[in-house]
């Protein structure tokens, strides 16, 4: 059972967990606050980036201000499936085969670069999300809860590398880029780094598994009005009507967009969504699942574009009644 914790209680948590990873991840609140709000949606999260933006640095300080084992598994061209999920292996003594859990079996998993990997790999990492378990030899082994990936990839797709395919993507909650910092922020960096003479930066433990699964209860008692589901689901029927789009964003997305919406409701310390929610989260949460036509691959029509004009065009309901 889930420790009871109330929206207010997991709200001031989750504060605080921000808070300690802005010790370490300077300038980055919006994207921190997606990421989280990711988590505590009980979601997985695409990083897309180029190198040195504070990927790593921000998924090793969230599992360490969350409390949670951290694990970074690096993916190359030559990782294969029972690397990442472990294998069976023999035990002399014993004389019989013992399973060996693989570096999936952690609370947050960085998976770094995972374009670089071939499919078969890919397809590992991306059952184990979406089922929670894995198998190996028709054996199943359930994952830790919580268990959570932060997949980094780089956004250009330089030879060599084996981009998300469509149905994948779509398993991830939120795609979020960190961008560069402003000159500021970036000599904030530098300027915080001399201070502390040492690499590392020592963050606090804000809670643990047991208190990221009771904020994540909590998220659950968040309430969706009526009309904020339909706005969801308005708004994922538009990426599918719109000229440039080849396919639009499935029902897991408008479902997305309401779990992300209400996790970043409670962030923001309310019990209830209110449109402003929705759209907060609409970029990360619909663009990675829309595909525009190939002829237009050329010109900027983007998924993220595609987004900004349905939010554009599609009518937010009036300020919601807050019912209880
Ligand atoms: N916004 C930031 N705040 C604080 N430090 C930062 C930030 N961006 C970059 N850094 C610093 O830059 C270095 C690189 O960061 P990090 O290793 O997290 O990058 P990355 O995005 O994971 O890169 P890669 O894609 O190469 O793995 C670290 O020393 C980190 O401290
Ligand atoms: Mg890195």
């Amino acid at each position: 059972m889930n420790d009871q914790i109330s929206v207010a209680e997991a709200s001031a948590l989750a504060a605080r967990v921000l808070d300690e990873v802005e010790k370490a991840v300077v300038g980055k609140r919006d994207a921190l606050m997606q990421v989280l709000a990711a988590v505590l949606a009980k979601g997985h999260v695409l990083l897309e980036d180029y190198p040195g933006l504070g990927k790593t640095l921000a998924a090793r300080s969230f599992a360490q201000a969350l409390g949670i084992e951290f694990t970074r598994a690096q993916f190359t061209p030559d990782l294969l499936p029972a690397d990442l999920t472990g294998s069976f292996v023999y035990d002399q003594r014993r004389g019989e085969f013992e399973f060996r859990r693989g570096p999936l079996f952690t609370g947050l998993l960085l998976a770094d670069e995972v374009n670089r990997t071939p499919p078969k790999t890919q397809a590992a990492l991306l059952e184990a999300m979406q089922e929670r378990q894995v198998t190996v030899e028709g054996e199943t082994f359930p994952l830790p809860a919580p268990f959570h990936v932060l997949a980094t990839a780089n956004p250009i797709e330089y030879e060599g590398t084996f981009p998300l395919p469509e149905a994948q993507l779509d398993r991830f909650l939120l795609r979020v880029s960190f961008g560069y910092p402003s000159a500021g922020q970036e000599f904030d960096v530098i300027a915080r780094r001399l201070e502390r003479r040492q690499e590392d930066v020592v963050l606090e433990q804000v809670t643990d598994g047991r208190g990221l699964l009771a904020m994540q209860a909590a998220v659950e008692t968040v309430t969706v009005d009526e009309s904020v589901g339909r706005y969801c689901v308005d708004l994922a029927v538009a990426t599918r009507e719109h000229a440039d789009v080849l396919t639009g964003a499935s029902p897991r997305g408008s479902l997305g967009l309401v779990l992300a919406a209400r996790a970043f409701a409670l962030l923001r310390g309310r019990d209830y969504v209110v449109p402003e929610d929705v759209k907060a989260v609409a970029r990360s949460v619909l663009a990675h699942r829309i595909t525009t036509r190939p002829e237009l691959w050329m010109t900027d029509a983007s998924g993220r574009r595609v987004v900004d004009a349905v939010l554009g065009k599609v009518p937010t309901p009036a300020t919601v009644a807050h019912h209880r």
